[in-house]
């Protein structure tokens, strides 16, 4: 079982073995962690499966990195899930995407209300099919005022176009007379993009091995601590998971500062 600072109503089981794991700091967890889940295909490829079948296995390490996060006290999950260019892939794979995205909110209804997780996303929810907006809607409301981790789905997003729509939405706002353009600063572009309100990632896992944001939170990411492994997305465990964890707070973060 997983040593946490206070135990929480509804917790999982977490039968890691922790032994491994002994100078695992609870203390300094990162608030938010954000995570490129890349390598379903590979997997798939790999086993002489279709990409479908790896993205079906590659949900099932969703619900698992989920539990750990809310488990060990992550405030924050962003998971990207479906990236803007993701909708020049073969029709049928992103028709089997959006079906198992569907499936996945639906199933997950009871746990995120159980461990009191909130889910929201971010993107351009307006492209999803209707019967996933449909399911992200019911997903939201339901857990909407829950208050111990927010879990943030990445659906459709793309860093350029976030960062489009921001400019546009300050613009108008300019061009109304409700934002005096002298008086921009980044909290103003924060405050206007879909993370509004939320801390910057601390850490940015990769899993695939690819060394390449592809158009991820191209603004909150600036001093986000990167981790990058070659572990496919359906084989990441919550060991590794962990290991990542205790790299992260090894690392000396300095923001451009000295360290003194
Ligand atoms: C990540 O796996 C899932 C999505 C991008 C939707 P991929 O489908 O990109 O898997 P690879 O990179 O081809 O192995
Ligand atoms: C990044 O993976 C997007 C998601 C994980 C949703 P991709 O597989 O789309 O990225 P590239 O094409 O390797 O850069
Ligand atoms: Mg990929």
């Amino acid at each position: 079982m997983i040593y946490v600072k206070k135990k929480r109503k509804n917790s999982l089981s977490f039968n890691t073995d922790f032994s491994l794991h002994t100078d695992f700091d609870t203390a300094s967890i990162p608030s938010h962690v954000a995570i490129i889940m890349d390598g379903n295909g590979r997997w798939a490829k790999k086993r002489m499966l279709n990409r479908v079948q790896g993205h079906r296995k590659g949900a099932e390490t969703v619900r698992t990195i989920v539990e750990c996060c809310r488990e060990i006290g992550i405030s924050i999950l962003t998971l990207y899930a479906f990236s803007t260019e993701n909708w020049q892939r073969p029709k049928m794979e992103v028709a089997a995407l959006m079906s198992l995205l569907a499936k996945f909110l639906k199933s997950e209804q009871k746990n995120m209300l159980d461990n009191n997780i909130r889910l929201n996303a971010i993107g351009q929810i307006e492209r999803l099919p209707e019967h996933v907006r449909q399911a992200l809607h019911e997903a939201m409301t339901l857990t909407k005022n829950n208050e111990g981790m927010l879990f943030n789905l990445a659906l459709s997003y793309g860093g350029r176009a976030e960062i489009v729509r921001m400019v546009r939405d300050v613009a108008i706002k300019a061009k109304e007379g409700r934002i005096d353009p002298d008086s921009i600063t980044y909290e103003v572009v924060s405050d206007h993009l879909y993370t509004k309100g939320m801390p910057d990632p601390d850490l940015l896992v990769r899993t695939s091995g690819e060394m390449r944001i592809s158009n991820f939170l191209l603004c909150q990411i600036a001093y986000t601590e990167i981790f990058v492994t070659d572990t496919l997305w359906p084989d990441f465990s919550k060991e590794e998971f962990l290991r990542i964890l205790q790299n992260y707070q090894h690392r000396e973060r300095r923001f451009g500062s000295t360290n003194n």
